[in-house]
């Protein structure tokens, strides 16, 4: 089900998410300050490329990045429940912004759901 994701919204679906996603992330008190400040533009496209590769899409981001190591490229950062919640939250208002269609939603915010709490690494 996930790699039919791509198909349905295609790379402008995808690219238009990440992109009011980031908007969001920017200015935000939680998540906001953990992003590396000068490199916005990069971030966005490595989340795009990702989303893309894992939805079916294009794998540009293998061949850039290689494995995806999610866990392991998210160490630096001191992720715990208020992070996870707040991500989560913003894509959630990404995809109501861009309209994500109804039968897919649920599907994507399940996936986003688990990495996300893949990705906490501070014990609370
Ligand atoms: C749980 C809360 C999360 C926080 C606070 C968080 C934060 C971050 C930060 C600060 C970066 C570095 C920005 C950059 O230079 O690329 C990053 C990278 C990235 N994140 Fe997250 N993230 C979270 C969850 C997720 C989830 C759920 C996904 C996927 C569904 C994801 C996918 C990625 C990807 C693909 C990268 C770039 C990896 C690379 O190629 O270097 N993140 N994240």
């Amino acid at each position: 089900m996930l790699q039919k994701l791509h198909e349905r919204l295609g790379e402008e679906g995808l690219t238009n998410l990440v992109a009011a996603f980031y908007r969001r992330v920017r200015t935000d008190d939680v998540i906001g300050p953990l992003y590396p400040p000068n490199d916005w533009e990069q971030a966005e496209k490595r989340l795009r490329d990702f989303l893309i590769y894992r939805f079916g899409g294009s794998d540009r981001y293998i061949q850039e990045r290689g494995h995806p190591r999610l866990r392991g490229r998210h160490l630096p950062f001191s992720i715990g429940v208020a992070e996870r919640d707040r991500w989560l939250d913003l894509m959630g208002q990404a995809m109501q912004e861009t309209e994500v269609p109804e039968d897919l939603a649920p599907v994507m915010a399940e996936f986003f759901a688990q990495v996300a709490d893949m990705m906490r690494n501070r014990e609370e």
